[in-house]
């Protein structure tokens, strides 16, 4: 079956998009650092689907660094393609987030955290959305060779996170030269017509100097800038393993319960500030998360702190009944913001640490600053996106503090120490 004769995509690209538009129709490999909303997640959605029309029996990818918005974007092209026509039969396929066209052309949507388990046939086109995100060894071990034997294209587009990431080397090679299939094309917020210059200077006037040239201008700065510091530097170490008993208390620990499509976040430190358990979960009847929740506040024998905000003081009673040490938190504007402070500062003096997971990494490196209507900075997660981990991180961490501080002058001591006197006794 052929196409529909006319397919006009809506809404048409603006300026700073047909800039982006023309760099791809001459070079295979193009990056694009571009300010926040530029439109570069609709840039690469309308791109993806101009050259999946434009060829048959394309295979094209996108990818995008966490599954819910690889989710996300699939649902918008979803849309598009249903409103169009242009899909085939039978061949809108939801669960493996998978799009096949009346002209035989593949779309997926992928996400990077499955890493090396990415691996497919030729691939055409991969469209890296976000790629500051995305880790270097997901692009040059598993894309890059998809795209060899094809001879296939790649876009790439995201707000720079800094010299240290490997899309300021594809963007240098764009920049200079030296590779002739890369080009790169710098694109500020204020290349997008629909962002009023109104806006763009009040950011430059509010955010610290640095996030305003991450952020806005699209440059790459020395250190990646953000709400958060340090994010790369307290990366490391694993979780606990489930067989081995808990030793290092007192544990504190956050809990960011789910609201309506999001997740439910129990995160646990060590005395040391090492996050030891982690479990993230959505979709489950109250009762079953709750006794999840109970599980590994009593293996740890560890205090929580419980976002008590809606269904959250029900939550705190039941886990309470449970034998469970907890406090309730309430979020208010004020409260999240002195939160999330106490988290930016033990991410910037390196108190704790965390491995590699992630949801984490990603909400913690997409957080941002706000302007309210009444004119004040806050912090918040970008529109759409979740802050599930990095809320329950924040109360783990003020949890920690509180329980370090009353184990510093005395007041609370665990079985534990009690246990590993006795070892230390026996040995
Ligand atoms: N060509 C266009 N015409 C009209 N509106 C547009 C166009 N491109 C983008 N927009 C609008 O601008 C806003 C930002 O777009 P988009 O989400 O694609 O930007 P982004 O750069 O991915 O943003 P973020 O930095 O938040 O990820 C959206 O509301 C989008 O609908
Ligand atoms: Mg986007």
């Amino acid at each position: 079956m052929g196409l529909p004769a006319v397919v006009q995509l809506r809404p048409p690209l603006h300026r700073g998009q047909l800039r982006l538009l023309r760099a791809l129709e001459q070079y295979r490999f193009v990056s694009a650092p571009c300010g926040r909303r530029f439109g570069k997640t609709l840039f690469l959605l309308l791109f993806l689907l101009m050259s999946s029309i434009a060829r048959p029996r394309a295979m094209s990818w996108w990818v995008d660094p966490i599954h819910y918005l690889a989710k996300r974007a699939y649902r918008q092209m979803e849309q598009v393609v249903i409103n169009t026509g242009l899909a085939k039969q039978g061949g809108v396929l939801k669960s493996e987030l998978r799009i096949e066209l009346v002209n035989d052309s593949v779309i997926e949507f992928h996400s990077a955290e499955r890493g090396d388990r990415l691996r497919g046939e030729g691939l055409n086109l991969a469209c890296l959305n976000e790629a500051s995100l995305i880790k270097a060894q997901l692009w040059f071990e598993a894309l890059y060779p998809m795209l060899t034997d094809t001879g296939g294209q790649a876009a790439f587009a995201f707000t720079p996170k800094g010299q240290g990431h490997w899309t300021h080397q594809v963007f240098q090679w764009g920049r200079s030269g030296e590779k002739p299939d890369y080009h790169s094309i710098q694109l500020p917020t204020s290349a997008n017509p629909f962002i009023k210059p109104r806006m763009i200077a009040e950011a430059k006037k509010d955010l610290p100097a640095d996030t305003f040239r991450q952020e806005y201008l699209a440059e790459f700065l020395p250190d990646s800038s953000g709400v958060f510091r340090n994010v790369a530097a307290c990366t490391g170490g694993a979780l606990d393993d489930p067989r081995v008993i808990p030793v290092d208390g007192p544990y504190a620990g956050g809990v960011d319960l789910a609201k309506h499509n999001d997740f439910t976040v129990v995160s646990i430190l060590d005395r040391n500030g090492r996050l030891c358990w982690h479990d993230r979960f959505h979709r489950m009847d109250w009762p079953l998360m709750e006794e999840r929740i109970s599980e590994a506040a009593k293996r740890y024998r560890a205090h929580l702190l419980v976002e008590s905000n809606s269904v959250g003081d029900a939550v705190i009673d039941h886990l309470r009944e449970a034998g469970v040490s907890c406090d309730g938190f309430s979020t208010t504007g004020s409260s999240k913001q002195a939160l999330i402070q106490g988290l930016m500062v033990a991410l910037e003096q390196r108190l704790i640490r965390f491995p590699d997971l992630p949801e984490l990494l990603v909400e913690l490196q997409i957080f941002e600053y706000e302007r309210t209507p009444s004119g004040h900075i806050q912090y918040s997660a970008p529109e759409g996106a979740h802050d599930d981990e990095v809320m329950a991180l924040a109360l783990a961490v003020k949890a920690w503090r509180d329980a370090r501080k009353n184990y510093r002058e005395g007041y609370l001591s665990t079985d534990l120490d009690a246990l590993r006197a006795e070892r230390r006794h026996a040995a």
